[in-house]
């Protein structure tokens, strides 16, 4: 898989993509990641990539110029399967979309800020719209930053255990149950008894219902739908 970050602060996505998982990822040839300044392409003297808003009002507008050159070039290039513009007003990003998009070859993520991109690149060039939450973001970089860890994860051989995605809360359709590791006690604070009892039927009968408790205790709503909804 092949993911081009199209932003105007490409320093913002170092740190992140250079650590950990994301950057064993990258080595072992799971995926490509690409970050753009969109700025390298104004053709501004200035490198001016914002102006200000037609009909007037507060805040700059990130013009149509830069972003559709840098979007025209990674086109002419290779076929993409969605260009993704990361946007409060987009539809929420969630486990299911990240398990689709993963399943994707190749993927732009663009960042807008200030007030937004001028519409028409929403109109022309993007074909799908992403929010991660309903809160405001100073720009789009946070928001591609926790796309592409959620879907780079999800690639086959990115994670050491593969079963451990598919464990994860939200895959299996409840919230995790929790886990404990050595010592069996610290400060008189002890691990569940059954834990450590090695009888692998009863501790997944166990994990089982402390991710159903969880789960209706503090997200009935993943459960709509589902045999344990009764006490939604
Ligand atoms: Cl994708 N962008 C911004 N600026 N704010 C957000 C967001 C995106 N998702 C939630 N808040």
């Amino acid at each position: 898989m092949r993911i081009d970050i199209l932003t105007i602060f490409p320093n913002m996505f170092t740190g992140f993509l250079n650590e950990s998982i994301l950057k064993r990822a990258q080595e072992k040839k799971l995926v490509e990641i690409f970050v753009h300044n969109i700025r390298d392409f104004s053709t501004d003297k200035h490198k001016r990539v914002d102006d200000y808003p037609y009909g007037g009002g507060a805040g700059m507008v990130m013009m149509v110029e830069p972003i559709e050159r840098c979007i025209s070039w990674l086109t002419a290039a290779r076929k993409y399967d969605e260009i993704i513009y990361l946007t409060p007003d987009g539809e929420l990003f969630n486990q299911k979309k990240a398990n689709q998009l993963s399943m994707l070859n190749n993927i732009i993520l663009l960042c807008g800020h200030y007030k937004g991109i001028d519409q028409r690149v929403r109109d022309y060039l993007v074909t799908m719209e992403l929010s991660i939450g309903d809160y405001v973001l100073t720009g789009g970089e946070l928001a591609a930053a926790v796309i592409t860890d959620a879907i780079v994860r999800l690639i086959p051989g990115v994670l050491h255990d593969e079963t451990s995605a598919l464990n994860d809360s939200f895959q299996t359709g409840l919230l995790d149950s929790p886990v404990y590791t050595r010592p069996a006690e610290y400060k008189g604070w002890k691990v569940p008894e059954i834990l450590l009892s090695g009888d692998q039927k009863k501790i997944k009968a166990w994990r089982f219902e402390q991710a159903l408790e969880k789960t209706k205790k503090r997200r009935p709503d993943i459960l709509k739908g589902t045999p344990y909804e009764e006490d939604y």
